[in-house]
């Protein structure tokens, strides 16, 4: 099986109709992208197995849609306004800006690969940390500028970031120079302004999360839903960041979905949680039939201010192992802080211990963008098949499929068209179908693998004679002959979302 690249999935998705570039014909917007008529429907499907895995299937989590503009008090109170920033570094001969905390990361990666190269040759690769500093000049330089990064990091010694530049010989890839800006920090808010009039109007900002909107409803949700501490409030919408490095197509982008959820429990209790919505959280991942390996926690070594743990769900895309999705116990900062600022009481009374407090907030937050990257990262396969022949298959669990079932005549006459659509009309109700006549079966078969469909019907002229059609797998390409009568039961017991469901919780 053929490795796939991200430039082969950014291919595809364009060619397929899953994702397109923003603004194409006016030459693309940077670092936004548009959901073709297969995108959405993938990206629907993965909203709905989260929102049923999280909401429907747990009694004391409940739903919220809040609103993209929020006061912008909300956004000092999170601390957003003072410190939500990037350290960015200039190149003076190109122009070109980067992030600093990037440069120092991918010359740590680049050093500590030579070096990984160079023990693999002496058959170190499995030495302590220690021998193989020893053994390689590279690693150990990559070893150092890591824990001087680490320590400038945690400092937020921005000064210490380009000296660091400077001193490993960081070079602009464009102008080849290392006459380098300070480096300075630069707020990935994008504002806009609320008002017909530029003199009264108010200024704004795009939410970067969506969890600043379940913060501030946090009462409104428990009261009128009822809910008893420990409870969750979920959201799926918009988040938008003025990213300065976006260029790993629809990993990191300026405007994308979060699938976030709050849950917010007693103070003292939030450790317990973390482990269990921890553990919760990779079950949901593995459901999806990933190879274990693919996926692992990372810790947080820096943890932001308002929090007292945090780890991520890593996958290896096809650009390494990158953050999936976040896991953090923000303790009680973000209701404190809407207290502060707002004036009003975000407490809860809890009737067992007879005591009012601020509850404590367990975090799972991912990018429904970048859960669709993944999907399509490990789902997407060259075959090479008996032939000699390639196909282009994308082996999507079934309850993800953009479309569940292809209806395909044979040919274009003989009543074959008519009693293929008789066969559409009651599938319909099963789920998306597809109705194609034209290429030969065999290019339709493959047009299909590369869409990700499970099934396709093929209607020939036995159909007429005995409302029998051929059934194709996706995966395995096996074609059986079944009563027309069969194929609700058979599509429908394969594309269900219980069956993912089922492994989930
Ligand atoms: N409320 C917490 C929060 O927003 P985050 O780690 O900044 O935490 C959570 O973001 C998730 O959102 C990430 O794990 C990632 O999946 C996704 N995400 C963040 N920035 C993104 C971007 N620019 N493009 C696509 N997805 C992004």
């Amino acid at each position: 099986m053929a490795e796939i690249d991200l430039q082969k999935i950014v291919s595809h998705c364009k060619e397929y109709g899953f994702i397109f570039p923003s603004s194409e014909i006016y030459d693309n917007l940077g670092a936004v992208y548009d959901y073709g008529p297969f995108g959405v429907e993938l990206k629907n499907h993965i909203k709905e197995y989260w929102w049923k895995s999280m909401v429907q299937m747990h009694e004391n989590i409940v739903g919220l849609d809040s609103a993209i503009f929020m006061h912008p008090t909300t956004w000092k109170a999170s601390g957003h306004v003072d410190s939500f920033s990037d350290p960015l570094i200039d190149n003076k001969d190109s122009k070109k800006r980067y992030r600093a905390d990037v440069l120092l990361e991918e010359k740590i990666d680049k050093l500590k690969e030579k070096g990984e190269k160079e023990l693999a040759k002496k058959n170190l690769s499995a030495a302590s940390e220690e021998e193989k500093a020893k053994a390689s000049r590279d690693y150990a330089k990559g070893l150092t500028l890591e824990a001087e990064y680490t320590k400038a990091a945690e400092a937020s010694d921005f000064k210490r970031y380009k000296e660091l530049i400077e001193e490993y010989e960081i070079a602009c890839e464009v102008s080849g120079s290392k006459n380098w800006t300070d480096v300075r920090q630069f707020n990935l808010m994008f504002g806009t302004k609320l008002g017909a009039v530029d003199e009264d109007a108010t200024d704004l900002y795009l939410r970067p999360e969506t969890a600043q909107g379940i913060f501030v409803n946090f009462l409104n949700v428990q009261k009128t839903a009822r809910m008893k501490v420990p409870f969750g409030i979920a959201q799926i919408g918009k988040a938008f960041r003025n990213e300065i490095v976006a260029r790993q197509f629809i990993f990191r982008m300026r405007e994308f979905e979060q699938m976030e959820m709050q849950f917010f429990v007693r103070p003292g209790s939030e450790l317990e949680w973390f482990a269990k919505w921890k553990e919760t959280r990779m079950k949901w991942h593995l459901a999806l039939g990933t190879a274990p390996e693919n996926l692992r926690f990372h810790v947080h070594e820096k943890l932001a201010h308002y929090a007292n743990a945090a780890e991520d769900i890593q996958f290896k895309f096809p650009i390494g192992f990158k953050e999936l999705e976040g896991i953090h116990s923000r303790t009680d900062f973000d209701l404190t802080e809407h207290q502060k600022f707002s004036g009003k009481k975000l407490q809860y009374f809890d009737s067992e211990l007879n005591q009012n407090y601020v509850p404590y907030v367990i975090e799972t937050s991912i990018g429904l963008d970048r859960m669709f990257l993944r999907v399509m990262s490990e789902c997407l396969m060259e075959e090479a098949l008996e032939n000699g022949e390639t196909r282009t298959v994308l082996r999507l669990p079934a309850a993800l499929a953009p479309i569940k079932v292809a209806i395909l005549p044979l040919i274009k006459k003989d009543g074959l068209p008519e009693k293929a659509r008789e066969i559409m009309d009651v599938l319909k109700f099963v789920g998306r179908t597809f109705y194609e006549e034209k290429d030969s079966i065999g290019k339709r078969y493959r047009r299909m693998d590369a869409l990700g469909t499970p099934f396709c019907i093929t209607v020939d002229h036995q159909t007429l004679e005995d409302n029998t059609v051929t059934i194709r797998e996706r995966d395995t390409m096996q074609q059986d002959r079944i009563a027309i009568a069969d194929i609700e039961k058979i599509v429908g017991a394969k594309i269900d979302m219980n069956n993912l469901l089922r492994k989930a919780i």
